[in-house]
């Protein structure tokens, strides 16, 4: 069976990386395509694909999703949430790219999603580094009951923290919370210096020119440390694979998802 696919961000960094993915993929067809500045553009045009006469909406609409299976959403937090909407009530299962979804968002879509028995698979980084490093620091906080989790970014990133740590901390979280040894109302001074709570883990953001995106845990017992890091390089290939992955998997259940390895055997 062929998937059938709308990229929403289809020119973006990410969006575009992914769309030649998909039009390279034996089981997938590119039907749908969205950028507000490439409107009315055929993707052959904007992205040099052979044969791909398939015109870019402006947004994500009921028309612009007629004819697809799968929508990935790969635009920007401003819109991110109405763009799943749409596609849900449009009977279009949904992964998810963009970044910087709360856990509440994700409660909401999941009522949505359950309601319309579709599926939607919400993954902060689609690497397989990355989703070894949640792995990994699943099995360590099992073990050690204090960690950091510090996330890097290229300066002009808008979002904070990354998805991927957002990710991390939310999957940490089913674990256990981190603890503290002073707790956050004891502490003296700047208490913004000991960076922001979410879903039980310290989550610490720096954003500086000369990175991409790097993500990094600390694990910390008496006289020991545990650090497990992931570094992304300048290319958008190493989301395409997962990203496809996604799309071939994100319907075979009903309701959210978070994580790739959800769809993964890790075991
Ligand atoms: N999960 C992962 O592994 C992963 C990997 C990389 C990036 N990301 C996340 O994915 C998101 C996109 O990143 P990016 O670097 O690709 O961004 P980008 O280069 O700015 O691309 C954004 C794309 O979305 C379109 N767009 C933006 N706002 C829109 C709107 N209101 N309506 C319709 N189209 C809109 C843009 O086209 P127009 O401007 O022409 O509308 C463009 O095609 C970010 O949240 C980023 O953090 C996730």
């Amino acid at each position: 069976m062929t998937l059938k696919v709308c990229v929403a961000g289809a020119t973006g960094w990410a969006g575009s990386a992914l769309t030649r993915g998909i039009h390279l993929a034996e089981d997938m067809e590119l039907a749908g395509a969205v950028s507000r500045t490439n409107k009315g553009k055929t993707i052959h045009e904007v992205l040099g694909l052979d044969g791909s006469d398939l015109v870019i909406s402006e947004s994500v609409s009921k028309d612009s999703l007629s004819n697809c299976d799968v929508m990935v959403e790969y635009t920007n937090l401003d819109v991110a949430k109405k763009n799943i909407f749409t596609a849900l009530d449009a009977g279009v299962h949904v992964v998810v790219g963009t970044s910087g979804l709360s856990n509440e968002d994700y409660a909401e879509i999941d009522k949505k999603a359950t309601d319309r028995k579709l599926g939607v698979l919400a993954v902060g980084n689609f690497a397989l580094t990355v989703v070894l490093l949640q792995k990994f620091s699943e099995i360590a906080a099992r073990y050690i009951p204090q960690w950091e989790i510090i996330d890097y970014a290229h300066d002009d990133k808008k979002d904070s923290p990354s998805g991927t740590a957002r990710e991390l901390a939310y999957r940490l979280s089913k674990i256990r919370p981190s603890e503290l040894t002073v707790p956050l109302d004891q502490t003296k001074g700047a208490i913004e210096a000991r960076g922001t709570r979410i879903t039980g883990s310290q989550v610490h953001s720096v954003r500086l020119p000369g990175y991409t995106i790097s993500a990094e845990i600390i694990f910390g017992m008496p006289d020991q440390k545990l650090t497990i890091r992931h570094d992304a390089g300048s290319s958008a290939q190493p989301y395409v694979d997962g990203a496809l992955l996604a799309i071939r998997k994100v319907n075979t259940f009903i309701g959210v998802r978070r994580g790739l390895d959800q769809v993964l055997d890790l075991n």
